[in-house]
């Protein structure tokens, strides 16, 4: 199949962990959203936290009111949270489990049967235009859920694929590479828009960036980990560099 242009979006939660140890401003957050853009980030993902542990309310209002590229709201399904989303109004909406018991097993949004309640929080965000996706686990099941739900989008969870890359686990990656594989060409042939993310890195990522179906990828931890050794720029324009290898096998 042709495979839609890649787009990637940088997560910049963990600049704001290293601002909030000391207090204070620095580093900016969204300072080095602005970096990423520069250097070839497609859009900004930020999750502001119930408990504020890193990104706050004021840099959600700062990266919307900066930012020339898509801002994409990483929040609990609360009302304190769909009303500061309906106040910020950002492209997008993904919303992802912050309770040990919104998620499944493995960590995403728990949809499969008892999700009703986020029926009428996707529609509210939908009637004011933002882009809602949920961040789920890659299983054939939960598409047809997101889909039920009314949800254009969802972002299927990488972790436990990562994990597997990261323990050298050759059976569990493969098994678990099959397992996105065959969520996203499910999801995508009922209509739903694929994003994937959690946890993804230089090591990881090609595989995934080879599933044709996937539009978005959101990597935050490993970029700005690496930027502590390379700078933000050269770490966005690696993964850059490595989600379009990847990609480019689609083709071959
Ligand atoms: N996508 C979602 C929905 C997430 O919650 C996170 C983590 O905040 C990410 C992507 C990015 O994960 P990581 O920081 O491990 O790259």
């Amino acid at each position: 199949m042709k495979a839609p242009p890649l787009r990637l979006g940088v997560n910049i939660d963990h600049v704001a962990t290293v601002r909030n140890a000391r207090g204070g401003i620095h580093p900016d957050p969204v300072r080095a959203a602005h970096l990423a853009v520069l250097a070839g980030a497609d859009g900004i993902t930020a999750h502001l936290r119930e408990d504020r542990r890193h990104i706050r309310d004021q840099d959600m209002e700062r990266l919307k009111g900066e930012l020339f590229v898509p801002l994409n709201f990483e929040m609990a399904a609360t009302p304190e949270m769909i009303e500061i989303a309906m106040r910020i109004h950002p492209h997008a909406c993904c919303l992802v489990p912050e309770k040990r018991e919104e998620r499944t097993t493995e960590g995403g949004l728990d949809i499969i049967g008892g999700a009703s309640h986020l029926r009428p929080m996707i529609q509210e965000l939908k009637d004011q235009g933002i882009r809602v996706s949920l961040f789920v686990e890659p299983e054939i099941q939960v598409m047809e859920a997101a889909r039920e739900l009314g949800a254009p989008v969802v972002e299927l969870h990488t972790g436990t694929y990562c994990e597997a890359v990261a323990e050298g686990d050759e059976a569990r990656v493969s098994h678990e590479l099959e397992r996105l594989r065959r969520a996203a060409a499910h999801g995508a042939g009922i209509g739903l828009e694929i994003h994937a993310g959690h946890g993804l890195a230089l090591d990881s990522v090609r595989p995934v960036a080879a599933i044709p179906q996937i539009a978005e990828l959101n990597i935050g931890h490993s970029l700005i980990g690496e930027a502590i050794f390379t700078g933000l720029d050269e770490a966005v324009r690696a993964m850059r560099a490595a989600m379009d290898e990847g990609r480019a096998q689609v083709a071959a």
